[in-house]
């Protein structure tokens, strides 16, 4: 949807950058600039600033940058159009619905009503002689009737087109159920229910919305479970099945499962901070949203192969997000619904405070690979070890931890921490090669972070950013730019930005980056903070822009191949008027 530039702006000067990016890192100011750890990767010194003069934030560690909506869009992970619509309502903004956006909005509010009637349907089958198998599985499965009331569960009977009709009757159109997921289009153009004979949950997002289900067979059929495909309601890397209850928990961490039934069966024995990821590794963005509502994770996947090797790769996903890892080791039942089944609670509790921090049981698993009675499988554990230990941050860790694996190992603490010391040097020794070859090399320095923006001409594209900075800083420079046209520019996306803040000054609407968050990329507005807060001074302003467009416009015409004389000629005319204009 087009949100009204004039809408843009007040909301962007009614949300003071400073204000709200304080709302989500603690800032100290530092010069002219405020300064805070960057809230978009894990860091320990602070390399993410925000300019109240420029109003825009950039780190310099990750290289995202942008205005007051690129910040909400990347901090609630929001598309445009939602980020602006928070905004709105923070500054006490009434929201302008234009006709599409209204349209979409509708039919998302639409689907959201159809999943959360659907839920109430399978919930009602219960009742039902179409849901008795459904009610003897779940009770099989030693839930009770709260937790099934609590979880909203349900069943989907027997038969093809049992929840078509039911929705039918309730006036959603055929297209709705089948954009909702509920429905599946065979190869004739016949549709059907997606979920039929299976127990039903329902997943619910953190404003109670039933957003989609996962369904379970009731025997050892496959698949055992299906679930809905993402929609424009759901979408599964990014929503985690019981979070709407588990962040309310005051047990103080948030317990990831692998599964439904995992997840439900600890609620049911009190664990109400249990959570799991929806038939799908864990993701990033996962981790994100697990950072917002706790700070400490316990993995709880399955013994097998399968859950630690997902343990494994979950563990850096959570590190990433800055949150405290546990890793429970399953013992004596595949996952924790059996332990809970057949051991009770007590037994998951011991486990539970028995888990260890990630670290130890990157170690143990580690130390299981090798035979560590053998001096040479020794020695090829202790390389993985100091490995492992050396990558720790923390010297006070690095010396517990070291510890651990010498006596795993069966040396003594001092040759360990020894070994750690070499290969902390030769980390140093890398990352120092490194930096030396980026400085060697500007010309890569200076392309943007992001392939897909590579610069064509570094010289021009140079300029670019230069009349760019310095429209930014007094706009009233475009009067004296009159020949310079986007097309001019080697850049496409710096044209695009040099077009879109040009129109906005001739509509006289504030010539700022905020206003551009809806016409840009994230990736794109990450570059262009980047270079637009470099220091520009306003004192020869006139005289850099005539210097920056002759730039621009020679490199034009010899792309152009256009090496005609006259051209040359008007080029130089040019050049020489602007530079007498803004050289006083
Ligand atoms: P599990 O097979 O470990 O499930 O798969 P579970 O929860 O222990 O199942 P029960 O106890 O047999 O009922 C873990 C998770 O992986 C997803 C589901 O989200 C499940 O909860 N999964 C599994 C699927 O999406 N599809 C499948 O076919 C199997
Ligand atoms: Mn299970």
């Amino acid at each position: 949807m087009r949100i009204p530039d004039s809408f843009l702006d007040e909301l962007v000067a009614r949300s003071d950058i400073v204000d709200v990016v304080s709302g989500y890192v603690r800032l100290t100011k530092k010069g002219n600039n405020y300064w805070g750890l960057c809230p978009f990767h894990s860091e320990k010194t602070p390399s993410f600033s925000v300019s109240p003069q420029k109003q825009i934030y950039k780190c310099f560690g990750c290289g995202k940058g942008g205005g007051v909506v690129n910040f909400v869009m990347e901090a609630e992970q929001l598309p445009f159009v939602d980020a602006v619509r928070l905004l709105a309502q923070r500054a006490n903004l009434e929201m302008p619905e234009t006709g599409e956006a209204q349209g979409v909005r509708e039919y998302r509010q639409r689907l959201l009503a159809l999943n959360r009637e659907a839920a109430r349907y399978f919930h009602s089958v219960l009742r039902t002689p179409g849901g008795a198998a459904g009610v003897a599985y779940l009770k099989k499965r030693a839930l009770s009737p709260a937790t099934v009331t609590r979880f909203g569960l349900g069943a989907a009977p027997e038969g093809w087109d049992n929840l078509i009709t039911a929705m039918g009757e309730k006036g959603y159109t055929k297209k709705e159920l089948l954009d909702a997921g509920l429905v599946v289009k065979n190869e004739q153009g016949r549709l059907y229910d997606r979920f039929r004979n299976r127990v039903m949950f329902p997943i619910i997002d953190l404003r109670g919305e039933v957003i989609g289900f996962g369904g379970r067979v009731l025997d050892d059929s496959t698949p055992k479970y299906l679930n809905s495909p993402d929609t424009m309601v759901y979408n599964k890397s990014r929503n985690l099945f019981a979070l709407n209850i588990a962040r309310k928990s005051k047990q103080g961490r948030i317990i990831l499962t692998e599964g439904y039934m995992d997840t439900i069966s600890l609620h049911q024995a009190g664990f109400d901070c249990a959570v799991a990821s929806l038939g799908t590794a864990l993701t990033s963005e996962h981790a994100q949203l697990l950072s917002r509502y706790t700070k400490e994770v316990v993995i709880c996947y399955d013994g097998d192969g399968a859950g630690v090797s997902a343990a494994q790769r979950a563990i850096p996903l959570l590190e990433g997000a800055g949150l405290k890892i546990r890793v429970l080791q399953m013992k004596g039942a595949k996952d924790p619904d059996e332990l809970i089944k057949t051991q009770g609670r007590a037994a998951f509790e011991r486990l539970l405070e028995q888990s260890e921090n990630h670290i130890q049981y990157r170690l143990d698993k580690l130390s299981a690979n090798f035979d560590l009675s053998d001096d040479a499988q020794r020695v090829e554990f202790m390389k993985g070890a100091v490995e492992l230990v050396a990558s720790l941050h923390s010297a006070v860790e690095r010396e517990v931890y070291g510890a651990r694996a010498a006596e795993l190992a069966g040396v003594s603490p001092e040759a360990m921490a020894a070994e750690v010391k070499k290969e902390l040097r030769r980390r140093l020794f890398r990352e120092k090669k490194q930096q030396e070859r980026r400085d060697l090399t500007p010309a890569q320095q200076l392309q943007p972070k992001a392939r897909g923006l590579r610069y064509e001409n570094v010289r021009s594209a140079l300029a670019e950013e230069g009349v760019i900075r310095l429209m930014l800083l007094s706009p009233d420079l475009f009067r004296q730019a009159e020949g310079l046209e986007p097309e001019q520019f080697s850049s496409p996306l710096l044209g695009k930005v040099y077009r879109l803040l040009r129109q906005r000054w001739q509509q006289g609407l504030q010539v700022q980056l905020a206003g551009l968050a809806g016409e840009l990329s994230g990736e794109e507005m990450s570059h262009v903070a980047s270079f637009a807060d470099q220091p520009e001074s306003a004192a020869h302003a006139g005289r850099a822009l005539a210097d920056y467009i002759a730039v621009i416009q020679s490199e034009a015409f010899r792309r152009s191949g256009l090496d005609d004389a006259a051209l040359l000629r008007a080029a130089q005319q040019r050049y020489k008027e602007n530079k007498s204009y803004g050289g006083s």
